[in-house]
């Protein structure tokens, strides 16, 4: 291998910028020339294609986002589209692909390896939904950012007597949602992966302000339905006692935006490395993956199109702690 290309694909996560900077660092060090192709599978076919070096990488560490940029990209979804790119990475004498990104940015990259390209991933995503790999690049930074904000709004709930619905991302998934539910001390995790318990929910609530606690707090997951909704619903279904006092605060996209936190810096530096070292050394059609505190390779057919289920250890605390998370979906 003389010459890689790394990419950032689909929603940027923090940690993508430390990702490319070990990649980079990596490639130097074993003597192999690395291009950075800018807005993800969108750059190929606009040839547009960076020579990056030890200076290209400089104060990457502490960014967030990706310094390449990032798109979707519908053209490559198409057969032409793929075959399209596949010619211009040859033509450009590319001997390997890199494609940071989420779930779908991998189920392109494995695309382009089926079509014998040698491709290795590694898991950018904020909502750690990526089976195989105990956690994404980005996931501990966004956790970070949703526990400091979840923080202030307690400061001012309790100080207003008050309830909040807060909406958090994660697409389809409910690890943000739950994790922070624990890791705030908050009430209620609506999640995807449970059904709604509505008058669990209420009940706990109403409790509650009966038992004078000042306030409340209710993350919803994104992938059940808007913050919004989920108000309207609790206010029409009985939380008498809170009703008045309810207030709503969707955080969005600053949930993508902090500087990486040492965790992902240590996550995105290994599974940088270790793609290169994999690459180079003919491993191809994978994605690298944390198990157990170890990274590791896990092939693409292992990982993608299976959902990853919620952690059960994480399911079993929240429930000791007394959050009220829904019931278990029925069985069809
Ligand atoms: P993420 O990677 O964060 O899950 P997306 O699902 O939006 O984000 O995917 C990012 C990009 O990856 C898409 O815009 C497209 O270019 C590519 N991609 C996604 N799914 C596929 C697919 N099934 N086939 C080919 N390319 C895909
Ligand atoms: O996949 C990462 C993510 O932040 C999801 O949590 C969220 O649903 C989505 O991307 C938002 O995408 P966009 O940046 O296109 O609004």
């Amino acid at each position: 291998m003389n010459k890689l290309a790394v990419l950032t694909s689909g929603g940027d996560s923090p940690g993508m910028n430390p990702a490319i900077r070990a990649i980079t660092r990596t490639c130097i060090k074993l003597g192999v020339d690395i291009l950075g192709i800018e807005n993800g599978y969108q750059g190929i076919f606009d040839r547009q294609f960076t020579p990056l070096g030890v200076l290209e990488v400089s104060g990457k560490i502490r960014d967030a986002g990706t310094f390449l940029g990032t798109s979707r990209c519908d053209r490559f979804r198409q057969k032409d589209g793929q075959e399209e790119a596949l010619s211009v990475l040859r033509e450009e004498k590319i001997d390997g692909l890199l494609v940071i990104g989420g779930d779908g940015s991998l189920t392109g990259a494995r695309i382009l390896s089926d079509m014998g390209f040698p491709v290795i991933g590694l898991p950018g995503t904020i909502d750690n939904d990526l089976y195989g790999t105990d956690m994404g690049i980005g996931v501990d930074t966004a956790l970070n950012t949703i526990i400091h904000l979840i923080d202030m709004i307690k400061a001012t709930a309790s100080s207003h007597r008050r309830c909040f619905i807060v909406e958090v991302m994660g697409r389809t998934s409910g690890y943000l949602a739950l994790m922070s539910t624990i890791s705030t001390g908050s009430q209620v995790a609506v999640v995807p992966e449970f059904d709604v318990n509505m008058a669990a929910i209420v009940e706990s609530l109403n409790r509650r302000v009966l038992k004078k606690h000042n306030n409340s707090v209710v993350i919803v997951a994104e992938g059940v339905c808007s913050g919004q909704e989920f108000m309207d619903k609790l206010k029409r279904e009985g939380a008498e006692l809170i009703n008045k006092e309810t207030r709503l605060t969707v955080l969005g996209h600053v949930q993508r935006g902090a500087s990486p936190t040492h965790f992902d810096r240590l996550l995105a530096s290994r599974m940088g490395e270790y793609a290169v070292l994999a690459i180079t050394q003919d491993q191809t059609g994978s994605m690298t993956s944390l198990v157990n505190g170890r990274v590791q390779l896990r092939t693409f057919t292992e990982i993608l199109g299976r959902k990853k289920d919620l952690p059960a250890d994480a399911i079993r605390l929240a429930k000791n702690l007394g959050i009220e998370i829904g019931r278990p979906p029925q069985k069809p």
